[in-house]
């Protein structure tokens, strides 16, 4: 394989994952890269290791450039498993190496892989000389966990966040200027979108503190994806957005269907808020995942949702997207529910309860249709639909 170099002895050693389609949950359809990376100076260091499954080719990656064995300190900035499956393996391999972690980090490795290393725990602003290249650590909790930290190559303005500004995105590729902008960009949203968002407040309180530090990266290097160095203010941008969830006029309706009842208001809705101007977009789940459904969601101002009730209850597609978008709780959204029953109700008054226990602004009442809706019921919900539209848009 092709080297990567960041800067002189600063080496990307990560693997590519091109046939991952689902990271827990998460539909991954072109693939991903599990980052690391190698800092060769008088001391060397690694920073971050990769999924087990890749521990051989990251080794053989390694030893490109130095003998593992030769290891001075492996960096470990979040103990999620994609990261630091493979640290038993070069642990065991670079004896001498010290693993450097933050406080909580030490504490998810013990809990993971139990004791036998040899950890040197560090917090924000402690830095690490490896000769001509400092290290310096920022602590970043719950981005993605709470253990996670950034390190930050002070002389070459690099910063290696992890997980924040990653994308799952399989390339032959390692650099943003070398791939295509538009997939690049839907890859970082849908990344933000289904990781990210609930700590929003904590992302861009972490941006302003990075740029309070006096840090301003010349090269983003995350865990995951491209490495962000054509113009990393892009992506810090994007994240300062999409951490005030932004949204423009856009309504996502996201349904499913039995006989084609709920599909048949949903299809109404939407042409109701179409009808305003507003840019529609319909997800049937089944035919959409929750994956993109929540991509959608992120700037948009309203979402509507509908569900047939079965035995009382929603449709198993709603019911775990409920239980997924109220894990991820997109801000600043406008939420109403409808859907079809036969002689009994329970979807959408599950669904509203579920969304005003998250806390969700719900628009009351929703839309229930008996069995099949007749043209009165179809305009009723086209009516729905025009005026979620022109309240969001107000
Ligand atoms: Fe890529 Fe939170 O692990």
């Amino acid at each position: 394989m092709e080297k990567v170099t960041l800067a002189e002895n600063i080496h990307w050693v990560g693997v590519i994952d091109w046939n991952l389609r689902d990271f827990h949950g998460y539909i991954t359809s072109r693939g991903s890269m599990y980052n690391a990376y190698l800092v060769v100076d008088e001391k060397t260091a690694l920073v971050d290791t990769v999924k087990y499954t890749f521990s051989d080719e990251l080794l053989r990656n390694i030893n490109e450039f130095t003998d593992v064995a030769k290891l001075d300190y492996i960096i470990v900035n979040h103990v999620e498993m994609d990261h630091s499956s493979s640290l038993p393996m070069v642990a065991e391999r670079a004896k001498n190496a010290t693993i450097i972690a933050s406080e909580k980090g030490k504490d998810a490795l013990f809990e993971h892989y139990g004791g036998g290393f040899n950890i040197k725990t560090v917090k924000t602003g402690d830095e690490l000389k490896l000769g001509k290249r400092t290290l310096r650590f920022i602590e970043a909790p719950m981005l993605h966990w709470p253990d996670s930290m950034f390190t930050y190559v002070v002389e070459d303005r690099i910063l290696m966040p992890n997980d924040a500004f990653g994308q799952h995105f399989a390339s032959s590729h390692q650099f943003d200027d070398e791939v295509d902008q538009h997939v690049l960009m839907e890859e970082a949203t849908k990344y933000y979108a289904n990781i990210l968002m609930p700590f929003g407040p904590l992302v861009a309180r972490k941006i302003q503190e990075i740029v309070g530090m006096g840090i301003s990266p010349a090269i983003i290097a995350p865990s995951h994806g491209v490495i962000w160095r054509s113009n990393p203010g892009k992506i810090i941008q994007s994240y300062l957005d999409w951490s005030e969830c932004k949204s423009r006029n856009k309504i996502v309706v996201v349904y499913d269907t039995m006989w084609g009842s709920t599909d048949k208001m949903a299809r109404a809705i939407s042409e109701g808020a179409a009808s305003e101007g507003t840019d529609v977009k319909l997800l049937k789940l089944r035919a959409s995942d929750n994956t993109e459904a929540l991509t959608e969601i992120l700037d948009a101002k309203a979402v509507v949702v509908g569900s047939p009730t079965i035995n009382n209850q929603m449709f198993p597609t709603l019911a775990a997207f409920m239980n997924y978008v109220t894990g991820l709780k997109p801000r600043n959204k406008v939420w109403c529910f409808f859907g079809s029953y036969g002689w009994g109700r329970g979807a959408v008054r599950s669904m509203t309860e579920i969304a005003k226990n998250a806390g969700f602004e719900v628009r009351e009442p929703g839309l229930e249709v008996k069995y099949v809706p007749d043209k009165d019921d179809l305009t009723q919900c086209f009516e729905l639909g025009r005026q979620i539209a022109t309240q969001v848009k107000a």
